[in-house]
């Protein structure tokens, strides 16, 4: 049994954790900036590098005083060094990289992303390689056939913006403010669907992607038109969201070969509504259905100790030298969607 110090910063939570490789959280520890960030409606850049700086070591801190054991217990250190915002990503795998080199223990670079597909199988033993896999966060929507630890195929991207991106501009639209996503759900509940017409992107079209630009777009008209209630424009919104889900993951459920398993991850998996729809999904192909715990799937540090832990069971660590990575996709070999797309 080995113990991973797990170091995430690529974005708006600063979260340092210790994980094993039979699956034991030992400890967690998260520090969120929404307070920093509100008054900008989203994340500044500087501001969080900053917060990351701040912060880090004490919550490395009490992550271990939390599991009740030293440093030097620690097996392996893994940073997450992209994709994400370069200055708080440099901050964690610096910090990474300084205590693997005091403690003469692996550094493993580890991919936010991988971080966030192979949380499910923290959560699930059962699940095995290979699965089938809806990644929708702040910065990504994706399908992906993920095959094994380091082997991703990517069968589907975003065009535009990714599916939590849109959450957050809904919710600045509708002056919830951010995160906008939890806020978003909360207001669709007393509000109906039905009432605001909406555009589906992409739904039914013959290429495999997402888009939501046009989907945040007429959320921008539908509310200047000063005729809808917003819970009615989140509750449109929403749905909106859970049907072109819906139909590209359906699509490629029907072009690619069959796996067991259908699998949800990233912050985006937090939606309850969504989360139904895929259960309900998986039910009809007669697939299992994982979606980890609520606060496994945004922004987390266990996650990134899990990567590690797994990518260290495989021989997989990095030289100390390892450049953090602003963009890194998790399929290289993924032919470029239309657009620009691949945001990190
Ligand atoms: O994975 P994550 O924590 O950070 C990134 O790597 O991007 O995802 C954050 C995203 C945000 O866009 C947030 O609005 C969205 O996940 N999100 C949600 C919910 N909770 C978080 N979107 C919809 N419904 C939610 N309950
Ligand atoms: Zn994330």
């Amino acid at each position: 049994m080995s113990i991973i110090l797990g170091i995430e910063s690529s974005c708006d939570e600063t979260a340092a954790a210790l994980v094993t490789s039979d699956r034991q959280i030992m400890a967690h520890a998260l520090a969120g900036q929404e307070a920093a960030h509100a008054p900008f409606g989203g994340v500044v850049p500087e501001i969080a590098a900053r917060a990351h700086a701040e912060i880090l070591t004490s919550l490395i801190g009490n992550a271990l005083s939390e599991a009740g054991i030293s440093l030097n217990s620690v097996d392996a250190v893994a940073a997450t060094a992209g994709p994400g915002l370069i200055g708080g990503v440099m901050v964690g795998l610096v910090t990474g990289k300084a205590l693997a080199m005091a403690l003469d223990k692996p550094l493993i670079a580890v991919n936010h992303l991988e971080g966030h597909a192979l949380s499910p199988r923290l959560a699930n033993p059962e699940l095995e390689f290979p699965y089938l896999l809806l990644l929708a966060s702040g910065g990504h929507c994706q399908i992906l056939r993920v095959e094994g630890v380091n082997d991703y195929r990517r069968l589907a991207t975003t065009i535009d913006d990714a599916a939590g991106e849109a959450f957050d501009k809904t919710a600045k639209i509708l002056g919830l403010g951010y995160p906008g996503g939890p806020k978003v759900e909360t207001l669709a509940q007393t509000g109906d669907p039905q009432a605001v017409p909406l555009p589906r992107p992409l739904k039914g079209s013959a290429e495999p992607h997402f888009s939501f630009a046009g989907l945040k777009s007429a959320v921008v008209r539908a509310h200047e038109e000063g005729i809808h209630k917003d819970e009615d424009i989140a509750a449109a919104f929403q749905q909106a969201v859970v049907d072109c889900l819906e139909d590209r993951l359906e699509k490629a459920i029907a072009e690619h070969d069959p796996v067991p398993h259908l699998v949800v991850a990233g912050g985006v998996a937090a939606n309850q509504p969504i989360r139904e729809m895929l259960e309900q999904m998986a039910e009809k192909h007669g697939m299992k259905f994982t979606a980890p715990p609520l606060w496994l799937c945004t922004d987390n540090a266990a996650m990134i100790g899990w990567a590690g832990a797994e990518r260290f069971a495989t021989g997989l660590t990095d030289s100390l030298d390892f450049a953090a990575r602003p963009r890194w996709p998790l399929d290289p070999d993924a032919a470029k969607a239309r657009g620009a797309g691949v945001k990190a």
